[in-house]
C-alpha cells in the first residue's frame, strides 16, 4: 500500500512517485456513480490529489462532496454548465483563485449523446453536442492553460470514446467530436510540449455508467457487445479511472498526444471469431 505525503508542491510516496499538487480536476460529476468523472474524481482524490471538480446539479453536487469529505479527500466544487461559454470562464476564474494560478492536471470529461440517423439531428441537438462535448473542452483547455503553464509541469486528460476512432453507429455528431477531440490531443500535444505540458486521450468502449444504462439493460444489444469485444464484457468506471490516473502521474512523463483505448480489445479486433 503506498503512503502519500502531502506538501505545498507535491503528493510524494515513499516509492518517489510523486504527484504534482494542487491537482484540479475540471470534470463535471454526478450524485451517484457510476459516472466516469466520480471515479476519476475518487481515483485521484484517493492518491492524494487535491480536485476541483463541476456538475451543473448543486444538489448532487453537495451529496458527493459530503460523501467525499467523510473518506478523507480534498475536493471542492463548482456549478457549471460547461456548455455556456461565460460559465466556463467563471469555473476557470474560481480555480485559478482557489489554486493560486496553478494548475497541474485538467480532465475533460463532459459529454452527452443522442442517438439517432444524422439526417434526422436538428440544429439545435448538434449544437447542444458540439458545444457539450467539443467546444468546452477546447475552450477549458485554452482557460486553463496559464494555469498549467504556471505549474511547470502539466497534464490534461481527454475523455474521448472509441467512436472517435471507428465507426459504431451510436450517434455521428458525438463520434464525430470525439474524433476531433483525438486530433486536438495530438496537436496540443506538440504545441505544448515546450511548456511541459503533456496531453493525452483515453477512449473508452462501453463502461457501465447512466450514459450507456439503457444499452447495457438491452438484452440483445449487450449479447452483440459482449460477443464483439474480445474480453466479453463491458468496461466499470474504475478501469477507466485507474488509466486516466496513470496519464497524471510522472510515471507516464514521456507519454503524450496518444489516444488510449479502454475497450476490451474492441478495437483490435477485425474478425476474430469469439467464441
Ligand atoms: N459510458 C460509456 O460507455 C462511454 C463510452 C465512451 C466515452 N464516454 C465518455 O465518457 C465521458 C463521461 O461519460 P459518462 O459515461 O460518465 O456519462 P454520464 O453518466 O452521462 O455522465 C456525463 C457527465 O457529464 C456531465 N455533463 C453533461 N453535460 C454537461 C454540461 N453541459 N455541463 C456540465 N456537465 C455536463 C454530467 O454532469 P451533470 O449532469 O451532473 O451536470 C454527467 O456527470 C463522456 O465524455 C462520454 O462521451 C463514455
Amino acid at each position: 500500500m503506498r503512503k502519500f505525503r502531502v506538501n505545498s508542491q507535491l503528493v510524494k510516496s515513499h516509492k518517489g512517485d510523486c504527484l504534482p499538487a494542487p491537482i484540479p480536476i475540471i470534470t463535471p460529476k454526478a450524485y451517484m456513480p457510476p459516472v466516469l468523472s466520480h471515479a476519476i474524481v475518487e481515483e485521484l482524490a484517493g492518491l492524494g490529489a487535491i480536485v476541483h471538480t463541476c456538475s451543473r446539479n448543486e444538489d448532487e453536487l453537495n451529496c458527493c462532496l459530503g460523501d467525499w469529505m467523510t473518506k478523507g479527500f480534498q475536493v471542492t466544487e463548482s456549478v457549471c454548465d460547461v456548455s455556456a461559454q461565460l460559465q466556463r470562464k467563471d469555473l476557470m476564474e474560481t480555480v485559478s483563485s482557489v489554486f493560486s494560478g496553478k494548475l497541474n492536471i485538467l480532465i475533460n470529461n463532459a459529454g452527452t449523446n443522442i442517438r439517432k440517423p444524422t439526417i434526422e439531428y436538428t440544429a439545435e441537438e448538434f449544437s447542444t453536442i458540439i458545444t457539450t462535448n467539443f467546444e468546452s473542452a477546447f475552450h477549458l483547455s485554452q482557460l486553463a492553460y496559464p494555469l498549467l503553464k504556471s505549474s511547470g509541469k502539466g497534464s490534461v486528460v481527454f475523455i474521448s470514446s472509441v467512436a472517435g476512432l471507428v465507426a459504431l453507429g451510436i450517434g455521428t455528431a458525438s463520434a464525430a467530436c470525439k474524433g476531433a477531440i483525438n486530433q486536438l490531443t495530438r496537436d496540443l500535444a506538440c504545441e505544448w510540449a515546450k511548456d511541459n505540458i503533456r496531453t493525452n486521450a483515453v477512449a473508452p468502449w462501453y463502461i457501465k455508467t447512466s450514459l450507456v444504462e439503457h444499452v447495457l439493460k438491452n438484452k440483445e444489444l449487450l449479447e452483440k457487445i459482449t460477443y464483439r469485444t474480445p474480453l466479453q464484457r463491458p468496461g466499470e468506471p474504475k478501469e477507466v479511472s485507474s488509466l486516466v490516473a496513470f496519464l497524471c502521474l510522472p510515471a507516464s512523463s514521456y507519454i503524450t498526444g496518444q489516444v488510449i483505448p479502454v475497450d476490451g480489445g474492441l478495437t483490435v479486433n477485425g474478425f476474430y471469431p469469439i467464441l
